[in-house]
């Protein structure tokens, strides 16, 4: 999460833009505070030599025109126009005509995602909190939030863009070469806005296609005999109602997708690792992990807690 190390176009013009205002800045810092030393320092001197010190009314004038209105005015001009390039740089970098789109939803307290495929409905489908993306090519998100407005931001790959209920924004991101990339919602947005965060996973373009491959495939029936029973203790407890699995009863739309689970590096919006003990905190004691987000406890018994959690990460 590092704007200063930019790993795409977008983030390099931006990082760009801001060493230059620190190297405009800093400038500005030498050059004035130079003037004042060099002042006091001859003014010293001529008071030692027992010189008449007084300041030539002319020469203050023209320090005061150079100093206060020439420097200040070329250096906005120079902000100005520099900012205006970035800009629109910024704006026009990525944005062909065929590029891959993903809807971004933002929730209290996650990120749905939904990948569009405009020539194949049938390939279109729904994650959650991890953005798979191919590594060198632009991808559209369109932003939207579904309760209050939130903030999308990735810093290694580009600036931040609202999510604003009623309203579609959209932002281009794009990865230099393959990697993960931490983004956090940049708006605050209630009580668990800092556990709010996504991945940005950027996979060299096959592998990509075959992750996209990967998730249209429905969950079939459960490999093992405890994968059953978790599967059956997740239907019996409601989980479903909320929750979707494609492939089963499961068709919940008010959390998280669950298709593919087991794929996924976190829990919780980028918020704890997925292994089987992060994830059975979680099913046992979500207000303990994230407080005031809308995942009630699940009391199960042990046998039940480990079965479902068999189920969730066998979902590949
Ligand atoms: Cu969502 Cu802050």
């Amino acid at each position: 999460m590092n704007a200063l190390e930019p790993q795409a176009p977008q983030a390099e013009w931006i990082a760009n833009w801001f060493w230059l205002t620190v190297w405009l800045g800093v400038a500005s810092f030498v050059l004035f505070t130079g003037f004042v030393l060099f002042g006091t320092w001859r003014a010293h001197r001529r008071n030692q030599r027992g010189e008449v010190n007084e300041l030539n009314p002319k020469t203050g004038q023209n320090l005061v025109v150079f100093g206060g209105v020439v420097v200040p005015l070329v250096m906005i001009a120079v902000l100005l126009v520099a900012s205006t390039i970035n800009d629109r740089a910024i704006a026009r970098t990525g944005r062909t005509e065929d590029v891959l789109t993903i809807e971004v939803r933002g929730h209290k307290f996650w990120w749905e995602l939904k990948y569009r495929d405009a020539l194949n409905p049938h390939r279109e489908f729904r994650t959650a909190n991890e953005i798979h993306i191919p590594a060198g090519k632009p991808v559209r998100l369109l932003l939207e939030s579904s309760d209050v407005i939130h903030s999308f931001w990735v810093p290694s790959l580009n600036g931040k863009v609202d999510l604003i209920p009623g309203r579609t924004n959209d932002i281009i991101i794009q990865a230099n070469e393959p990697g993960i990339y931490r983004g956090q919602c940049a708006e605050f947005c209630g009580v668990q806005h800092a556990k709010m965060a996504m991945l940005v996973i950027a996979h060299p373009p096959a592998q990509f296609d075959t992750w996209w491959e990967t998730q249209l495939i429905p969950h079939g029936r459960p490999g093992t005999a405890i994968e059953q029973k978790g599967h059956d203790v997740f239907m019996r407890n409601g989980c479903g109602t909320c929750h979707t699995i494609r492939g089963t009863d499961a068709r919940g739309k008010v959390a998280p997708d669950l298709s593919h689970f087991g794929g996924r590096i976190t829990i919780a919006a980028a918020t704890l690792p997925n292994n089987s003990g992060h994830l059975g905190g979680w099913i046992s004691d979500p207000q303990g992990i994230k407080p005031g987000n809308y995942m009630p406890a699940v009391p199960l018994s042990g046998d039940d807690l480990q079965a479902v959690i068999q189920f969730l990460l066998g979902l590949r």
